[in-house]
């Protein structure tokens, strides 16, 4: 065992030290920050660090959303076919302008963790909501709504209950541009107590339904 020792050249020894000091006193030596994610710091004063929005509502999720869902939203914000006063000045800014940045921004967001938890209802409307998502919704959008990668179907698991809520009455009073004609007759069916409990119990289902996060 000493021999082994000796036999190490000095430098194999001390390397790890200096290359504990330099880290430990050095930031700089840290991966620097990939396009997507530099990109994603102006997004971050609404939709948060972390990729979780508002807990009450006016900011959605993003985090773990498919990447092919993220690009059309993007572009369809950039173009102006889905507005919001809000998100405008992204396009203002030209931020996603470029394909390959659009590209780039949708993959980091798309690997944020998650699982973590989205604000809840009440619970109140759960098991009629439950039941209205499994009927009308699952069919596309997943058992517990984890969406569709392949098919660019969103995944709504995890998102804030006040927002999905918002979602589906803007939709039934005609506010939310680029949602698929077919659910207009779907949403003016549900009472409210099932909107309610729809978006209750999707805002639960983060957990349940979360990839590992890649990165
Ligand atoms: C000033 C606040 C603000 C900033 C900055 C902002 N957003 Fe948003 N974003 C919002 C709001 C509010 C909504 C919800 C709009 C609505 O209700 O339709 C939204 C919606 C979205 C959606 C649609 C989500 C869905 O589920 O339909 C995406 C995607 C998105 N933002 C991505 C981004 C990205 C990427 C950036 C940075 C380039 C960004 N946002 C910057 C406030 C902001
Ligand atoms: C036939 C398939 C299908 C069914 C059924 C369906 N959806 Fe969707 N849904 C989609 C697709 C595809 C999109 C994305 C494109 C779009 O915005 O229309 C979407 C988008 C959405 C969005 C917007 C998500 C976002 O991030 O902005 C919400 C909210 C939504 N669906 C809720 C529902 C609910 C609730 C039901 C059941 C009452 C339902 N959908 C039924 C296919 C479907």
């Amino acid at each position: 065992m000493i021999a082994v020792m000796s036999d190490l050249p000095v430098r194999a020894c001390v390397f790890p030290v200096v290359l504990a000091l330099s880290l430990w006193t050095s930031p700089a030596v840290a991966d620097p920050p990939t396009r997507g994610e530099s990109l994603f710091a102006t997004c971050s004063a609404c939709h948060g660090a972390a990729g979780m929005g508002q807990p009450d509502g006016p900011a959605p999720v993003l985090a773990g959303q498919h990447e092919r869902v993220l690009i059309r939203q993007l572009a369809d914000y950039r173009d102006g076919t889905r507005w919001d006063p809000r998100m405008e000045h992204v396009a203002r800014l030209r931020i996603v302008e470029r394909p390959d940045d659009l590209v780039a921004l949708a993959a980091f967001v798309s690997h944020l963790d998650a699982s973590l938890p989205a604000a809840i209802g009440s619970g109140a409307g759960l098991d009629a909501g439950a039941r209205a998502f499994v009927m009308e919704c699952s069919v596309c959008h997943g058992a517990t709504g984890q969406g569709d990668a392949v098919r660019g179907v969103p995944r709504l698991a995890g998102q804030h209950h006040g927002y999905l809520k918002r979602q589906v009455q803007d939709a039934v009073e005609g506010r939310r541009p680029r949602l698929q004609a077919s659910h207009g007759p779907r949403f003016a069916a549900l009472t409210a107590l099932e909107i309610d409990g729809l978006a209750d119990y999707l805002s639960r289902n983060a957990r349940r339904v979360a990839p590992a996060p890649a990165r």
